[in-house]
C-alpha cells in the first residue's frame, strides 16, 4: 500500500481528537473541542478540533489541517515519516519500499535502543553480573516493580559487552554509534558508551527508547553519562518518566517537576506519580508546552538556596510565557526529593504541595536575601526578576504581581512601572500577521467550501477567473476536480499551508451564515455575472479608444453602442 492509501486508512482510522488529546489539553466547547496551541505561545484557547470534521486549527497563528498535517508538525516529522509512524500506530499495513529513507533510519534507530535496553535490562535482572547494581538500587530503597516499569537495566564493566551482543545479533554497529551507544574507534572497530552504569531508558511520549542515562554505581566520574544529541534524541524536547506518568497527571490536573532520575523514580515508587524530570537541564519552551498539554497546575520542587534560585529565575519566563504560573515546593535544607520521600512517605510530600509558593514570592525571598535593602540593592534585585516580568502576558496578573512585588521592596507601582516601561503592554492577541486578502474573493471561496453544491455553477460563471490569491486560487481548483458527493474534509493536502487554509476556513462558521445559502448562491452568481459584464465593458472601452485613435469613427460608434447597451443591462 502506497503512502496515499495509507494516508487515507489513517484518516478513516484514527479520532484526531485522541491524536490531539495525547498532547493538547482539551475541552469540549459546542460542537469543537478547544485548547491552547501547542504552536504558539498561546494566551486564550485559540486551538480548535473538530471531531465531525476531523481536522484541527489555530485562530491565533493559523496551523492547521487533517491528523496527518497535526502529527507532522508537532513532532516535526516529513509527510511520509507522519504516515509510516501513525500507520503502524494504527496497524496499517504500509509496504517497505514507499517507506522513505529518513523515516526507515529513525525507526532502525529506535529499535537497536529498544535491542538495548532489553540487554540492559536482562544483565540487571538475570544475570551474576546484576548483582552489584541490584543491590545498590535496594540500597536506594528502590523496589523492583518501579525499576521494571521504568526499563532500567545495567550496562556491566567491559568495553564491549552491548557491542559484542549487537553484533552477534547481526545489527549494524555503525547505526549503533549513532544512536550513541557505541563509540567508533580511530580504527574503525566500535566500543560500549556506556560500562558499569545504571542504566535508565529515556522514553519518547510515543512510548519508544529514544535514548539512555546511565548512572555510575557508586561513586565515580561523570555521574551520569546521558546519549548524546542523535535523530531521536533530543534532550531538549523529551522529559524523563513522562511516558508512565502523563496518565497520573491528566487525572489529577497537576505535576511536579523535578531534576534528576532518581528522585522521579522515588517519588513514583512512594506512591507520588504525578511528576516529570529534566534531564539536569533547564527547561526549554518545547519541554514546558508538553506540560502545559498536560496540566494547568505545575509544581518546580527547588532548594531553598542559590542553585534553587538561579532555576527559578531561569524556569519563570519560559512559564510564564506559555501562560502557566507555576508554583514552587520548597524542600527542607539539606535534602532533595528523593531523600525527603524516602524518608518522611507520600503523605508528607503532597503536604509540601499545600504550603507552595508563588514563583515571584520564591525569587523574591531569596533575592532580598541576596541584594541589601538600600536603592541600589532594590534596582539590582528588581533587574533580575524583569525577566520573568517580561514574560507575564496576562494584564491583570501582571498588575497584581507589580502591586505585591513594591510592597515588599517598599517602592512606588509607579516606580516599577516605569523600570518596566515597554512592557505594561496592553492586552491584544499575538494572532500572526496575516498577509491583506481580497476579502471579496475570500468570502467566495469560503462560501463554497461549506456549500460544495453550488461549486460547479460557479465554476461555470468563472470562478476561478476572478480569483487572484494563489491558494485561494489552488484551493477551488483541487476542489473543482473533485466529484459530486465528496465534500472537503476528504482531502489529502500534503501541502501543510493549504490545508492550514482549509481547516481554517471549515471551523469558521460560514459567510452570511444568518441567510439561507441559496439566497446567497444567487447573488453571488449575479455578481460573477456582472463581475463578467465589467470585464466585457472593460475590454470594449479599449476597443472604442483604439478605433477612435486610428480613425475607424464608425467602427467606434457601433462599439459605443453596444457598450451602452450593456451598460443598461449592469
Ligand atoms: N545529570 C547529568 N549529568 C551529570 C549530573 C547530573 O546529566 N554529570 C542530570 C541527571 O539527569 C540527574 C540530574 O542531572 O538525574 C540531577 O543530578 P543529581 O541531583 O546529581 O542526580 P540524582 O538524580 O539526584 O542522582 P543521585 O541521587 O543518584 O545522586
Ligand atoms: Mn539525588
Amino acid at each position: 500500500m502506497g503512502l496515499k492509501e495509507a494516508a487515507r486508512q489513517i484518516k478513516e482510522t484514527a479520532n484526531i481528537v485522541d491524536v490531539v488529546a495525547e498532547h493538547v489539553n482539551l475541552r469540549r466547547s459546542g460542537r469543537n473541542y478547544i485548547g491552547l496551541c501547542p504552536f504558539h505561545e498561546d494566551r486564550k484557547p485559540s486551538f480548535v478540533v473538530s471531531e465531525e470534521r476531523q481536522i484541527f486549527h489555530c485562530f491565533g497563528c493559523g496551523a492547521g489541517g487533517d491528523v496527518i498535517a497535526f502529527y507532522m508538525k508537532f513532532h516535526n516529522l516529513t509527510f511520509g515519516e507522519a504516515v509510516q509512524e501513525l500507520a503502524r500506530r494504527f496497524g496499517i499495513p504500509l509496504s517497505l519500499e514507499k517507506i522513505e529513507p529518513s523515516s526507515e533510519r529513525r525507526t532502525a534507530l529506535f529499535e537497536l535502543n529498544e535491542k538495548a535496553k532489553r540487554f540492559y535490562e536482562h544483565l540487571l535482572w538475570g544475570a551474576k553480573a546484576g548483582e552489584e547494581a541490584r543491590a545498590y538500587l535496594a540500597s536506594r530503597g528502590l523496589s523492583e516493580k518501579t525499576a521494571r516499569l521504568f526499563g532500567l537495566g545495567f550496562a556491566p564493566t567491559s568495553f564491549d559487552s552491548l557491542t559484542s551482543h549487537l553484533r552477534l545479533a547481526g545489527a549494524d554497529l555503525a547505526l549503533a554509534a549513532e544512536a550513541g551507544l557505541l563509540v567508533p574507534r580511530e580504527d574503525g572497530s566500535f566500543y560500549d558508551r556506556f560500562r558499569n552504569r545504571l542504566m535508565f531508558p529515556i522514553f519518547d511520549s510515543n512510548h519508544r527508547v529514544a535514548g539512555f542515562g546511565g548512572r555510575i554505581l557508586g561513586d565515580g566520574e561523570p555521574k551520569y553519562l546521558n546519549t548524546p544529541e542523535t535523530p531521536v534524541y533530543h534532550k531538549g524536547s523529551i522529559l524523563y518518566g513522562l511516558a508512565q506518568t502523563k496518565g497520573a497527571i491528566r487525572a489529577a490536573g497537576f505535576g511536579f517537576v523535578v531534576e534528576g532520575y532518581f528522585d522521579l523514580l522515588s517519588l513514583y515508587d512512594k506512591g507520588v506519580k504525578e511528576v516529570v524530570a529534566t534531564l539536569g537541564t533547564a527547561l526549554t519552551p518545547q519541554q514546558v508546552r508538553l506540560l502545559r498539554g498536560l496540566a494547568a497546575e505545575w509544581y518546580l520542587v527547588f532548594d531553598a538556596d542559590e542553585a534553587g534560585l538561579k532555576a527559578a529565575l531561569r524556569a519563570a519566563p519560559v512559564f510564564l510565557n506559555a501562560n502557566l504560573f507555576p508554583k514552587v515546593v520548597v524542600l527542607p535544607e539539606g535534602e532533595d526529593p528523593d531523600s525527603f520521600v524516602c524518608q518522611a512517605g507520600a503523605g508528607s510530600f503532597y503536604a509540601l504541595r499545600e504550603q507552595a509558593k508563588d514563583i515571584f514570592d520564591f525569587m523574591l525571598d531569596l533575592l532580598s536575601q541576596r541584594y541589601p535593602a538600600t536603592p541600589e540593592g532594590k534596582l539590582a534585585l528588581f533587574k533580575e526578576l524583569k525577566p520573568a516580568f517580561e514574560a507575564l502576558k496576562d494584564q491583570m496578573l501582571l498588575e497584581l504581581q507589580l502591586v505585591r512585588v513594591a510592597e515588599r521592596l517598599k517602592v512606588s507601582e509607579s516606580a516599577l512601572r516605569a523600570a518596566l516601561k515597554g512592557v505594561a503592554k496592553p492586552v491584544v492577541g499575538r494572532s500572526a500577521p496575516k498577509e491583506a486578502r481580497s476579502y471579496s474573493e475570500r468570502t467566495l471561496v469560503e462560501f463554497v467550501i461549506h456549500y460544495p453544491e453550488y461549486l460547479s455553477d460557479f465554476l461555470k460563471l468563472g470562478l476561478l477567473r476572478h480569483l487572484r490569491d494563489a491558494r485561494l486560487k489552488a484551493l477551488v481548483e483541487i476542489l473543482s476536480g473533485f466529484k459530486d458527493g465528496c465534500t472537503p474534509a476528504d482531502l489529502t493536502l500534503e501541502d501543510l499551508e493549504l490545508q492550514a487554509l482549509l481547516s481554517e476556513i471549515l471551523l469558521s462558521p460560514p459567510p452570511f451564515e444568518e441567510f439561507p445559502p441559496e439566497r446567497v448562491a444567487e447573488e453571488i452568481k449575479r455578481w460573477l455575472a456582472r463581475q463578467e459584464q465589467k470585464e466585457k465593458l472593460v475590454s470594449l472601452l479599449e476597443a472604442i479608444k483604439e478605433a477612435e485613435a486610428s480613425g475607424r469613427e464608425e467602427e467606434a460608434l457601433r462599439l459605443l453602442r453596444k457598450y451602452q447597451e450593456l451598460r443598461c443591462q449592469c
